[in-house]
């Protein structure tokens, strides 16, 4: 948690209910006619454990909970204050069975606020290398490195954003503007986090897809993403089921409003579709500072307060905590629901195997001394050691480097200028090429943009360890290199006629409680242009020098119009956001060792007035923001294919060093698409019981001689009887409008994690050869785009990408045969009606495109009509 509590002070109790007019409104979520975004109430929360593959988790945790106190249990639900430990959240702890305070800790891109861990490639880097083993292995050194600094929830992979809005200040930190990606890269990080023993949390959930006005205070409300259940099912949900699918142990819910009812307390959303309709067996936590009401939440499904504040954070308050225990010993909470937030928490905690020998936190995010504060945020703090500085590492600048290497993007090459050779006569330019001239991690969480560009800034970051520059491994390799580390072209620079000038340029963005140059995160000031007149320095080293290199190192999309057509500019590389090994990874590139081949995870329009108006930012100094996504599945190649703009790059190119041939193309059905909805879901499985008597109020008692910390959140009360009295008064709760203790029929639609198993039945499978066809080797990634058919009776983009595969490294003539799978769910879409995933029956009419980029298809298919090659 970033020292940004201070302007988040003055947070606001106000909440959006979950309520709203019965009668539905424009987004509805069954109904696209009206005036009002409206998320319907959905209760009770349904219980976990009723999965084979949780279900030894679960027996453990039914076991332990039915020996938890009351104080025991909202000890585990709830944080004990921002600044109470050494992560960015921790719950309490039951040192009567052994459980500890559980860490929960940024970032997914490595651990933040520490030292000797590495730090990784950005998301959107993982993305653009469109390997899926590269992704898990990032996921595995992720998991390693919480696991030994001991952190037990590790705060990523982020799918939300999902670069709805180009300009967004976050989208860097998930994998690309496309579902399918998304959804792959956060499967193969979770799967990876979580086979060491870490648990991964996907987040968050959902539409928070701009950082300016996402959290409530005093004079306003955060915005509301208002998401019709349409697209919400086939784009923004997309990745959060894959995640639930690879059976990730939590779900960090978003700060913003979906339909005007705030996340962490939308009933809708966490009770119905992501514990009922997408099966979820793990916990739902707060981000950190938006929870907002204490009965609400936990009826709506909520399971962890994080980092456990209430309204005013810093203050010992919480909206559970001792709140908790005394709604539960009140009869307002059912104990039942409580009892079900602690299985879950402790089930995804023995899955993990955190029962046995997993480290307890060794470092500390608040200071880098060996020695201080416990709990910096009481002021008066026991002291003691709190970083042993482990060293966390092992070999995964390895993986950091592979990972960062092939994300590479060649955008353009003209001449083959690239690769260089060892001996050509180089003069580099920019500050992106060198390092932060103040020191390595001389700004807190990355909130400046000085020197070679690695990550973006705010929670989502990690320091370097160290930091090999652009500057660094191009004078390792070359001894012809002039470096002119500045942005301003240095006018006595000679340009001799076989120089080739390398021009670093970038553009930066992060979390709202930074603001950069002006940017408050969001790309508001720079918009989608590079930073520090970076276009003025392509164009006067175009001015100079016959032959240019560009290298970008960006967060997502960036213009290119003022210089990309320039006679000298041959070659422009987008290098992402490439983490410690920047250098490296890019001579690996520059200098031929390896042909590029990460391909575009974004469109990179002409213009920014390209994209559609609904997709801009936001600004609104009173009143709730209502952001309507009227644009519905149209983002970003989608939009571009339904409005014919012709993109300046389109999404998934990327150049290589060779050339590759597509043949031989074969399309099989696998499992025959006989139904529209997929076959019916088995039934739920039976869930732990436990007795629903109301525990004694003495359960929730401050232990007699207790020591107390000043601020720290405990679960204890300071006269439980009264709360207890008050059950037994006539005073009763004002249940929000719905609310029911009976369980709901299970959704049709669901049936195991990530929803009913059918829907990932492999329905049809694509071979094609792939050869590389020039002199050099290289892989290819083949990328598969359906087209649905009208007879589905909706509007579906004409293109969607649905499957991808990288080959190895191809040597020059050598071939691969690649298959591409696609499920039930790839050739679905959302019946709003049904509420189920409709196909067309045996797929008929079903066009499936391979290529090189959305709109560089290479091998056609139509379901029952077969392949050729294009
Ligand atoms: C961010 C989360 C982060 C959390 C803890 C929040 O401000 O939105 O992504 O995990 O802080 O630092």
């Amino acid at each position: 948690m970033a020292p940004r509590w201070l302007s988040l002070a003055l947070l606001a109790v106000a909440a959006p209910s979950t309520l709203g007019s019965p009668t539905g409104g424009r987004l509805d979520t069954r109904d696209d006619s009206g005036n009002e975004a409206f998320s319907p109430p959905y209760y009770p929360a349904p219980h976990g454990g009723w999965l084979s593959n949780w279900a030894e988790a679960y027996e453990k945790a039914h076991h332990l909970v039915s020996n938890l106190t009351l104080a025991e249990k909202v000890n585990l639900t709830t944080g004990t204050g921002i600044f109470m430990g050494p992560c960015a959240g921790q719950t309490g702890s039951v040192p009567r069975f052994g459980i500890p305070n559980i860490c929960l800790h940024d970032s997914p891109l490595g651990v933040r606020n520490t030292d000797h861990n590495t730090a990784f490639p950005a998301g959107i880097t993982v993305g653009a290398t469109f390997d899926k083993e590269l992704m898990y292995e990032r996921g595995v050194g992720l998991g390693e490195e919480a696991r030994g600094k001991g952190v037990n929830v590790l705060l990523g992979p982020s799918v939300g954003p999902m670069g709805r809005k180009p300009r967004g200040g976050r989208n860097w930190e998930g994998f690309g503007f496309d579902p399918v990606l998304q959804g792959i890269g956060a499967a193969q990080t979770i799967k990876g986090m979580q086979s060491t023993g870490a648990i991964a949390s996907i987040k968050h959930f959902v539409g928070n897809e701009q950082e300016m006005h996402r959290m409530s205070s005093v004079v306003t409300q955060g915005y509301s993403s208002n998401i019709n259940d349409r697209t919400l099912h086939e784009f923004y949900l997309w990745p959060f089921a894959e995640g639930v699918r690879a059976e990730v142990g939590s779900v960090m819910m978003a700060y913003n409003d979906v339909n005007r009812s705030a996340c962490s307390q939308n009933s809708k959303l966490i009770n119905g579709i992501l514990k009922d309709e997408l099966g979820f067996q793990g916990f739902v936590l707060t981000d950190w500072l938006a929870h907002i009401g204490g009965v609400s939440s936990a009826l709506a499904g909520l399971d962890m307060s994080m980092p456990g504040d209430g309204a005013i954070p810093l203050f010992g308050d919480s909206y559970w905590g001792p709140e908790l225990s005394r709604s539960v010993l009140n009869g307002t909470v059912p104990v039942d629901r409580l009892n079900d937030m602690v299985t879950r928490i402790l089930a995804a905690w023995f899955k993990m195997g955190q029962d046995q020998d997993y480290p307890l936190p060794n470092f500390s995010s608040n200071t880098d001394d060996e020695e201080g504060p416990l709990y910096p945020g009481a002021l008066i703090s026991p002291s003691g050691v709190v970083n042993q500085y482990v060293n966390v590492q092992a070999d995964h600048n390895v993986t950091a480097r592979a990972v960062a290497r092939d994300a590479i993007t060649l955008l353009k090459n003209e001449g083959d200028l690239l690769p260089l050779r060892r001996n050509d006569s180089l003069k580099i330019f920019g500050t992106d090429a060198g390092p932060d001239p103040q020191g390595l991690n001389s700004c807190a969480d990355k909130g400046c943009n000085r020197g070679v560009l690695t990550m973006g800034w705010g929670s989502g970051t990690s320091k370097l360890p160290y930091l090999i520059t652009p500057q660094d491994a191009i004078a390792n390799i070359s001894s012809k290199a002039e470096f002119h580390i500045t942005d301003s072209f240095p006018s006595s620079v000679e340009a001799g006629s076989e120089d080739i000038a390398i021009v670093f340029i970038n553009s930066d963005s992060g979390e709202n409680y930074i603001t950069v140059d002006g940017n408050p995160g969001d790309r508001t000031v720079s918009g989608l242009h590079a930073w520090h007149n970076g276009d003025e320095l392509v164009k006067a080293a175009a001015e100079k020098f016959s032959q240019v290199v560009v290298v970008i190192h960006t967060v997502g999309p960036i213009i290119l119009e003022e210089w990309i057509d320039l006679d000298p500019v041959k070659a422009v590389l987008i290098a992402h956001l490439p983490g410690q090994e920047a250098g490296n990874s890019l001579t690996d590139v520059l200098f031929g060792a390896y042909s590029p081949s990460g391909h575009l995870p974004y469109t990179i329009p002409y213009q920014e007035s390209n994209y559609p108006e609904s997709v801009d930012l936001i600004q609104q100094p009173f009143g709730q923001i209502q952001d309507d996504y009227t644009e519905g599945l149209y983002i970003d190649y989608r939009h571009f294919l339904k409005e014919d703009i012709r993109p300046r790059y389109p999404f998934g190119h990327g150049l290589s060093y060779t050339t590759f041939e597509y043949s031989e193309p074969a399309l099989s059905v696998i499992t025959p698409l006989d139904t529209e909805y997929p076959p019916s879901r088995p039934d739920k499985g039976s869930t732990p019981t436990y007795p629903d008597t109301i525990p004694p109020a003495s359960e929730a008692a401050w232990p007699k001689n207790f020591d107390r910390i000043w601020r720290y959140i405990y679960p204890y009360l300071d006269n439980p009887e009264s709360a207890t009295a008050v059950a037994n008064s006539s005073e009763t709760y004002p249940y929000p409008d719905g609310y029911t203790t009976d369980p709901q029929p299970a959704p049709r639609a669901g049936g195991a994690e990530g929803g009913n198993t059918a829907l990932w039945d492999v329905a049809f499978s694509v071979q094609i050869t792939v050869t590389n066809t020039g002199r050099r080797p290289g892989r290819a990634v083949p990328q598969l785009y359906v087209e649905l058919p009208d007879s589905l009776g909706l509007d579906t983009p004409s293109r969607q990408l649905r499957q991808f595969e990288k080959t190895k490294t191809l040597k020059p003539g050598e071939s691969e045969v690649v298959t591409l799978d696609i499920t039930r769910k790839d050739v679905s879409v959302w019946d709003v009606v049904v509420q189920d995933w409709k196909a067309p029956v045996a797929g008929e009419g079903v066009k499936i495109y391979v290529g090189e980029s959305v709109l560089d298809s290479r091998v056609e298919c139509e379901v029952g009509g077969g392949c050729s090659t294009l």
